[in-house]
């Protein structure tokens, strides 16, 4: 089954850049800035990561990126991600990046999207991994600096292809963002939204993304299966649901196989994803393999989830059809 997995040419739609940085990389970027780190080896950064629900996570996934502050650092944080899909054999990504996350550090947006532009060519030419990047605002900081976000993406709009929602979901509903999100469609953006397990509100959080924001894609959304009229909408609208059950694993101490089955026998167009890999210690074929090994996913529903990506992907349909 690991060889099946592996020789089957794959997309991912829900990795977020700075959830690929390592351990290691973490160290060698400390050092080239000059930063002190708390810590003294890279196994000691891996032993200090205790996650248990989302802010756990996010607490420590935001602290790690202060040793990202030049061009050629994010550059070398997106190119490493290339690297790795390519050894998977991902042939395509849509990659999130979180970019309040470092102009709230000083760090220019400019600075941020040319490292990480760069980077997606070299992965297109050297390595035939092609990616289109999605924008994703910070949900716990306000509507306002999303949509100064979105201005200053503006000159840059051929380098995006969508925008997404995350971070702690607690209190932050789809609906702060609806009118930065209309902008952003206006804009002829692609939206999706971070609609994380079992958090709280979360069926008004689905609701509200279907309803008032009109999607395109929703990333997680486990939680629609507690409502037959969600399921109905997301069917007939064709829309994808980024799943990603090592990052679930985490997050709400359970990887999700039973309810990515039920999706798949609804005939919602679930997908595999690996979400933050350096954190969670798995990237896309290992999220695989955890579904394989711990709810015995067969050949079929893996070739199916593969599938779903493509389907679901912001390619254009031409080009989708090389894949399906
Ligand atoms: N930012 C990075 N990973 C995230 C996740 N899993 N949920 C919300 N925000 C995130
Ligand atoms: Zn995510």
């Amino acid at each position: 089954m690991r060889d099946f997995i592996q020789a089957l040419p794959k997309a991912e739609l829900h990795v977020h850049l700075e959830g690929t940085l390592e351990p290691e990389h973490i160290f060698a970027l400390a050092q080239r800035n000059g930063i002190n780190l708390e810590y003294k080896r890279p196994e000691d950064v891996v032993a200090a990561y205790d996650f248990h629900d989302l802010p756990s996570f996010l607490k420590i996934y935001y602290a790690a990126m202060d040793v990202l502050r030049e061009e050629e650092d994010f550059y070398e944080l997106a190119w490493h991600y290339f690297q790795r899909a390519a050894a998977q054999n991902i042939v395509y990504v849509e990659p999130f990046f979180d970019p309040q996350a470092h102009t709230v550090r000083g760090v220019s947006f400019e600075t941020v999207i040319n490292g990480i532009s760069r980077a997606q060519r070299d992965a297109a030419e050297k390595l035939g991994v092609t990616s289109n990047l999605i924008l994703c605002f910070l949900r716990d900081m306000s509507a306002e600096s999303a949509a100064e976000t979105l201005a200053a993406v503006e000159p840059f709009l051929d380098r995006i292809i969508g925008v997404g929602l995350d971070s702690d979901e607690k209190d932050n509903p789809p609906a702060k963002f609806a009118e930065v999100f209309a902008r952003a469609r206006s804009l002829g953006l692609k939206l999706t939204m971070h609609c994380d397990v079992n958090q709280k509100d979360i069926l008004d959080h689905l609701r509200e993304c279907l309803d008032l924001i009109a999607v395109d894609r929703i990333d997680h959304g486990i939680n629609a299966l507690e409502d037959p009229t969600l399921c109905d909408a997301i069917v007939e609208r064709g829309l994808g649901l980024t799943i990603c059950p090592v990052s679930n694993r985490f997050v709400v101490q359970n990887l999700t196989g039973d309810e990515i089955r039920q999706m798949l026998a609804k005939g919602m167009r679930a997908t595999i994803n690996s979400d933050d890999p350096a954190y969670f210690r798995a990237y896309l074929n290992e999220n695989f393999e955890a579904l394989v090994d711990e709810a015995a996913f067969t050949e079929a529903e893996i070739l199916q989830l593969v599938r779903n990506a493509f389907t679901v992907s912001w390619l254009p349909e031409a080009a989708k059809t090389a894949y399906l």
